[in-house]
């Protein structure tokens, strides 16, 4: 969807000049620069790329050299334990590599309540292909890993590494921490019951079936996800981070927090934003696990401004709301709006049961916050009138 780019392109015409140094200025002074590994980024090289990331703000590419760094990217590389990855300098002290950056997505994947950390290496001099906005294009050479613990006990981490140009040459891997948390070994077939708790690992062929490559591999590296507020994002890399470090080949046209206003209250946005951060990865119009119908219920939320202009207007609303189920047993729409019982949105996600449990895989516990938040959003919903409900609208897409 590259016109999100295009059209706010207008708002850019800035003089390259005049505005570098202003914008230079007015960023070390309101500390927009705390970056949280500032060894990484020497003061000059930021000055550079702020400059390149800020006048990138039209379709043309960034100029001057991104400082994002990195390890050396081997190809043929299948790490067969996490210290062969690129994450740790040292695995056991946890102290982390060099040009590695924490993270965190806006709405995370609920994992059976396990705690998380991620983080995002970017091979030195390479840049992300912002170009489609909402199908961000990686560089060869990226990693993308993802901590899981609970109590303070390391579980997994798991591994996405581009190792070609393409889409389908994601390398993903899970490996599963040993009880001195000294290293941790890959576990293609995944794992049960990992050191001594429930927590189930995915097997490889799992990670392909919700990192399928319609979008380049990364679910939660993307705008929406990253468009956080600077001031409570705590040392992880933003939206506005990624832009004024130059990591990104084009500008986003916007100016900063909030770069992709979400409608609606804030309990509206916790709910669309869960449904994009838990079912989006397979419910968008891109994914072949729906074998491409789009007649499924959608829950992407894109970086279009006119989808985003309310909340009827978002793919979770227009695609759900009075729209006739074909494929869950029980329930009569997507959403029925007023009536969870008769939603199969929120009939699928309270069950575990393997028929209907969505997400259908990589969760064996219902997210009861969440759940609950969906189910008073459906009764929120205002139900049509009388008879009304079979009427214009209720039984194909709107
Ligand atoms: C049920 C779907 C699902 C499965 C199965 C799954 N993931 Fe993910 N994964 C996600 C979503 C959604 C995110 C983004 C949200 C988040 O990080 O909480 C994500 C995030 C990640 C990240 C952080 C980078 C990113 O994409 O945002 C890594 C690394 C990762 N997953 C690796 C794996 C690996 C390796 C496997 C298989 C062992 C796997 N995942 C299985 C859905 C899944
Ligand atoms: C790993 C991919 C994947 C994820 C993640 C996922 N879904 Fe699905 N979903 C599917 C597939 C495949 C189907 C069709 C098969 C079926 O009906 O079970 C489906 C079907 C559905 C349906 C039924 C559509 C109909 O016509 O009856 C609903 C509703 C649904 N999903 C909601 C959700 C919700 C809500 C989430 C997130 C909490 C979610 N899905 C996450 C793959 C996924």
């Amino acid at each position: 969807m590259t016109e999100g780019i295009g059209r706010r392109n207008r708002r850019c015409g800035w003089t390259k000049g005049a505005l570098t140094v202003i914008s230079v200025a007015s960023l070390i002074g309101s500390g927009a620069m705390s970056v949280p590994r500032a060894r990484v980024f020497a003061l000059p090289v930021v000055i550079v790329s702020l400059v390149a990331g800020l006048v990138g703000c039209g379709p043309s590419p960034a100029e001057g050299p991104p400082d994002a760094t990195l390890y050396d990217h081997d190809a043929a590389a299948e790490p067969e334990r996490l210290s062969q990855s690129g994450l740790y300098a040292n695995t056991a002290a946890g102290v982390l590599a060099d040009g590695v950056e924490l993270y965190a997505p806006r709405f995370e994947l609920w994992s059976d309540g396990a705690d998380k950390r991620r983080w995002i290496a970017v091979p030195d001099g390479e840049r992300i292909d912002n170009a489609d906005a909402d199908g961000w294009v990686f560089p060869e050479g990226t990693r993308l890993w993802k901590e899981f613990s609970s109590g303070g006990v390391k579980l997994e981490t798991r591994l996405l590494y581009k190792q070609g140009p393409d889409p389908g040459d994601w390398y993903m891997m899970s490996y599963v921490w040993n009880d001195d948390e000294s290293d941790a070994d890959a576990a293609p077939d995944g794992a049960e019951a990992v050191r001594g708790t429930e927590h189930a690992v995915p097997s490889q062929e799992d990670c392909v079936d919700c990192h399928e490559p319609t979008h380049d591999g990364a679910l939660g590296f993307s705008p929406i996800q990253l468009d956080r507020d600077p001031a409570e994002a705590d040392g992880e890399l933003t939206l506005d981070d990624l832009r004024a470090r130059g990591v990104l080949r084009y500008g986003t046209g916007t100016d900063g927090y909030p770069n992709y206003p979400l409608p609606g209250s804030a309990s509206e946005q916790d709910v669309l934003g869960y449904l994009h951060g838990n079912c989006a990865g397979c419910h968008n119009p891109g994914s072949d696990v729906l074998g491409g119908v789009d007649t499924r219920p959608l829950f992407h939320i894109p970086t279009d401004e006119e989808a985003r202009a309310s909340v009827d207007s978002l793919p979770a609303y227009e695609s759900t709301l009075g729209v006739r189920t074909t494929e869950t047993r029980g329930a009569t729409y997507h959403i029925d709006p007023g009536n969870p019982g008769d939603s199969a949105v929120y009939e699928r996600m309270s069950t575990r049961d393997s028929d209907l449990a969505m997400p259908p895989l990589a969760t064996d516990v219902v997210d009861e916050d969440a759940t609950a938040a969906v189910r008073a959003w459906i009764e929120s919903l205002e139900a049509p009138g009388d008879g009304d409900a079979d009427g214009a609208g209720a039984d194909g897409n709107q």
